[in-house]
């Protein structure tokens, strides 16, 4: 194969009288002499101009959407606008020809539902290309944050043996025989004669690991896949998402709340600054999806406008008591409005936690201290010894983007903890011998990587921000 440049290199230094040589897909061919030609390096395309009289008939009848072809050519100054250099094509070869009529996706605005079914050609399209692209920069860009702030990368194990959050919401990870599994005296499965001799899952969270690195290495972020079998059908939540996991040696709740924000507010921004172009087609195609919409159910502002009003203001910082406080005195409530009533001790709702972001303040809020009946037992107790030193951050539209929490690292509390909790001390031993062997303070949080991607490409679905999403009745590709 010959070398190619990429369409992103030709656009950003365009040499005009040099030839040369691109790849790509058909986006379009108009008029039987101008090929949009892409090839996902840019959401930009190049304009090959094509004097048919110089090809076989049976050539540019190949030259169809989405077949893919490569062009020799001569870039020269372009005749219409909106491009500042064109290809005029010498030479072109069919590499994987295409039938336009049919191809599964159809030169016409698709339901999101409908490209979902079609994701092995979703990502050719402009929203898509732009989503991905989205996503792997954010994905960089949490590398090079932790990395030039001193943190060391550590790969937390996929397959475990404990339950991080108590939640019971786990995959069994097992190589018995469903028909015919090892059974012991009691006539119950003999998880000890499967392949770990233990009874296994897929990872909920890489914290308590983390826990260990920290008390090691001081700084450690983690970032893999995580895995919740709970049966919820929403449009933030996965079966199998990424998370990130930062956790730091003598922070403390304040410390974590200033570096979940100050790492929110990079990421948002390092999307802004290198990658204009994707993030304005998204944001414009929110503008002409909301122009059939009523004035109320459109977005307060654009996509990018959004983005930079998040960076450049502070985040509201609130205890759980004082927003149940403003939510009982809110007019939603008072009218009746909230579909549940925010009372102390139960959970914030999604409804009562969009009003307080995007009615209420108007920015991203994070909500501290919250009942310690409600939040896990590695929270470490405040004085009150009714709430733990937990915090969710919120965002506009789609609510909780992070959870963490200072850890508890005093062993009598935790353990008293673990008991209150009924929870299996035996599969901790040693996340409580990290209490006893030189424990010290420590915080740290979860960020959900495709509800950061969701917030930063303003798509409604998570599932759209995911190439293979994974969720209840659906694993296709
Ligand atoms: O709040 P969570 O459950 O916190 C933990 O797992 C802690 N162990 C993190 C820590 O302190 N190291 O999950 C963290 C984040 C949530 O705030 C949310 O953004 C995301 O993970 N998340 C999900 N994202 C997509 N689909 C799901 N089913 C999610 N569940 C949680
Ligand atoms: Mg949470």
């Amino acid at each position: 194969m010959s070398r190619r440049t990429e369409i992103a290199t030709v656009l950003q230094s365009p040499e005009v009288g040099t030839k040369v040589t691109v790849m790509g897909w058909v986006r379009a061919f108009r008029s039987r002499r101008f090929i949009a030609l892409n090839d996902g390096s840019t959401i930009n395309n190049l304009q090959v101009v094509v004097d048919f009289e110089n090809f076989s008939e049976d050539l540019i009848k190949q030259v169809s959407f989405h077949a893919c072809i490569k062009v020799i050519g001569q870039l020269v100054e372009s005749q219409g606008s909106g491009q500042s250099v064109e290809l005029q094509a010498e030479e072109i070869e069919i590499l994987g020809a295409s039938d336009p009529e049919a191809y599964p996706l159809q030169p016409k605005r698709q339901t999101m539902e409908f490209l979902r079914e079609k994701a092995h050609f979703r990502m050719r399209t402009n929203t898509f290309s732009a989503v991905f692209r989205i996503r792997h920069a954010i994905a960089f860009a949490i590398h090079k944050y932790y990395n030039d702030h001193g943190y060391y990368y550590m790969h937390s194990p996929i397959v475990t043996g404990s339950d991080a959050e108590g939640a019971g919401e786990m995959f069994r990870v097992t190589t018995l025989d469903p028909a015919k599994p090892a059974l012991d005296e009691n006539g119950e499965v003999d998880w000890s004669a499967d392949f770990f001799g233990k009874a296994t899952n897929l990872t909920v969270s890489g914290q308590l690991q983390a826990e260990i690195g920290a008390l090691a290495l001081g700084k450690v972020y983690t970032f893999g896949p995580t895995f919740r079998a709970e049966n919820s059908n929403t449009s933030r939540h996965l079966a199998e998402f990424w998370m990130i996991e930062p956790e730091v040696a003598f922070y403390d709740i304040h410390d974590n709340m200033d570096l979940a924000e100050d790492f929110s507010k990079y990421l948002i921004n390092y999307v802004l600054e290198n990658y204009p172009d994707d993030l304005a087609i998204l944001d414009k195609r929110i503008q002409d999806l909301e122009k059939q919409m009523k004035k109320e159910d459109r977005r307060p502002m654009g996509l990018i406008d959004t983005l930079r009003f998040v960076v450049d203001n502070d985040f509201e910082r609130i205890t759980y008591t004082e927003a149940i406080n403003i939510l009982r005195s809110s007019k939603p409530f008072k009218k009746g409005r909230f579909e549940f009533e925010p009372s102390w001790g139960s959970d914030l709702q999604a409804e009562h936690e969009r009003w307080l972001v995007e009615k209420k303040f108007q920015k991203p809020v994070i909500v501290r201290d919250y009942p310690k009946d409600i939040k896990a037992f590695y929270m470490r107790m405040n004085d009150d010894d009714k709430t733990v030193a937990a915090m969710d951050v919120l965002f506009p539209g789609i609510g909780e983007v992070i959870g963490g929490s200072q850890r508890e690292e005093r062993l009598d509390i935790l353990e008293s903890r673990i008991k209150e909790m009924d929870i299996h001390a035996e599969e901790l031993w040693w996340y409580l011998d990290l209490r006893k062997f030189g424990g010290c303070p420590h915080a740290g949080f979860g960020l959900g990587f495709e509800r950061i991607v969701q917030f930063i490409t303003g798509m409604d679905n998570i599932r759209d921000v995911i190439p293979f999403p994974r969720t209840p009745g659906k694993a296709e590709f």
